[in-house]
C-alpha cells in the first residue's frame, strides 16, 4: 500500500505554517542604512541613479537618521562628499571634514544610533583612487597605488572618525595591511573598544556604478582592478578574510552581495566572526529600474534578495532598501 510520507507541502499551505517553519527572516535588527553627506545646509539632492537616495547636508541627514532609528534599524553607514579633493585625500582625515562633522552632530542629536563610517580615500582624492597614486611610466593609464604609504592615511582617517564619535569603522580601500594599521592606530589613540568591520572580500565590480555617481568617486583614469578582487575568484576571498581576521577585524564583509552568495556562504562556513554583506548600489538600482518599468514588484523582489543574502549566511546587510524594508516589516 502507498503510504504518503511527504511533509513539505503540508507546511506551506498557509501563512501561519510558513511562518512557523521559516528558517531565515530579514529583520531591521540586522540592517545598516547607508547615507551620503555633503557640506552646506538644507541640501537634499536626489541621486538619479538611486531613486529614493539623496546627497544630504547634515541638517537633513539628521532627519533621515531619526526616521531610521524610529524604524528599528540600529545602525547607519556614512559616506562623505568633500568640498574639495586633492592628491592625498586630505579631507578624509581632516578634523572638520564632512564625515567628522556629521558624526559629531548625529552623536549629539541622535545618540542612540550606531554610526559606522566608511574608511577610504576615493571620495576625497582628485584622481578618485582609494590610495596614493604614483606614476609608473608615461601616460595616464600608467600608474601605481602606493599601498604602504596609504596605510597611514587610512589609519588617520579612522582615528579622526572615532574621535568625532563614530562607533565602528569600515575600511574599504582594499589596501593590504589596512586592518592592522587601523587597529594599531586606534589602540594607540586609546580606542581599544572600537570594532572594525572590514570590507575583506571586495570585488572589482560593475555593480558599484550608481554609487560612483552618488559619491562622485569615479576614478579619473584606470580602474580598481589592481587592488579589488577578480570576480572569478573564490578561494582568494577566503585568504583575504583570513588575513583581515588575523589583523584584527571584528566583522568581515563580502561585497557585492547578490552575485556573491557563494562567497558569503563559504566565509560563514569557515570563520567564526559575524559576516556582513553589502547589497550594493547597482543591485539596488536594478530592482528600482525594473519596478519602475512595471516588470517586477520591487518591494517583493527586494525582500526576496535580502532574505537570500541572509540565507547564504550574512548576519548583517548594508542596504539602500533598509528604510522601505523596515517599514514594510512593521
Ligand atoms: C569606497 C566604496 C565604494 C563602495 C563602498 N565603499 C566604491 C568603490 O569601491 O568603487 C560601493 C558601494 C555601492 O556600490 O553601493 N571605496
Amino acid at each position: 500500500m502507498f503510504y504518503p510520507v511527504c511533509r513539505p507541502k503540508r507546511l506551506r499551505k498557509n501563512d501561519k505554517f510558513r511562518r512557523l517553519v521559516r528558517e531565515n527572516r530579514v529583520s531591521p535588527d540586522n540592517l545598516i542604512a547607508p547615507f551620503f553627506v555633503l557640506p552646506g545646509t538644507n541640501i537634499r539632492k536626489p541621486i538619479s541613479a538611486m531613486p529614493g537616495n539623496f546627497q544630504l547636508s547634515v541638517d537633513n541627514l539628521l532627519r533621515e537618521v531619526k526616521q531610521v532609528r524610529d524604524l528599528g534599524i540600529p545602525a547607519i553607514m556614512l559616506f562623505g562628499i568633500p568640498r574639495k579633493k586633492d592628491n592625498l585625500g586630505t579631507e578624509a582625515y581632516a578634523e572638520y571634514g564632512i564625515v567628522q562633522q556629521a558624526v559629531r552632530e548625529i552623536k549629539k542629536k541622535v545618540p542612540d544610533i550606531l554610526v559606522v563610517t566608511d574608511v577610504c580615500l576615493c571620495e576625497y582624492t582628485s584622481h578618485g583612487h582609494c590610495g596614493i597614486v604614483t606614476k609608473a611610466g608615461k601616460g595616464k593609464g600608467c600608474f601605481n597605488i602606493d599601498n604602504d604609504a596609504t596605510l597611514e592615511l587610512l589609519a588617520n582617517t579612522a582615528i579622526s572618525h572615532v574621535q568625532a564619535g563614530a562607533d565602528m569603522v569600515g575600511p574599504s580601500a582594499m589596501m593590504d595591511g589596512q586592518v592592522q594599521a587601523i587597529r594599531q592606530g586606534l589602540d594607540e589613540a586609546g580606542y581599544l573598544e572600537t570594532p572594525i568591520m572590514a570590507y575583506s572580500a571586495k570585488y572589482a565590480s560593475g555593480f558599484y556604478g550608481p554609487f560612483r555617481q552618488a559619491a562622485g568617486s569615479t576614478p579619473q583614469f584606470g580602474d580598481r582592478r589592481s587592488y579589488q578582487m577578480d570576480p572569478a575568484n573564490s578561494r582568494e576571498a577566503i585568504k583575504e578574510v583570513e588575513l583581515d581576521i588575523a589583523e584584527g577585524a571584528d566583522i568581515v564583509m563580502v561585497k557585492p552581495a547578490l552575485a556573491y552568495l557563494d562567497i558569503i556562504a563559504k566565509v560563514k562556513d569557515k570563520f567564526n566572526v559575524p559576516v556582513a554583506a553589502y547589497n550594493v548600489s547597482g543591485e539596488f538600482s536594478m530592482v528600482k529600474a525594473a519596478d519602475k518599468a512595471g516588470w517586477i514588484d520591487g518591494e517583493r523582489v527586494a525582500l526576496e534578495i535580502l532574505t537570500a543574502i541572509k540565507r547564504a549566511g550574512a548576519d548583517i546587510i548594508i542596504t539602500y532598501h533598509a528604510k522601505e524594508i523596515a517599514s514594510s516589516l512593521k
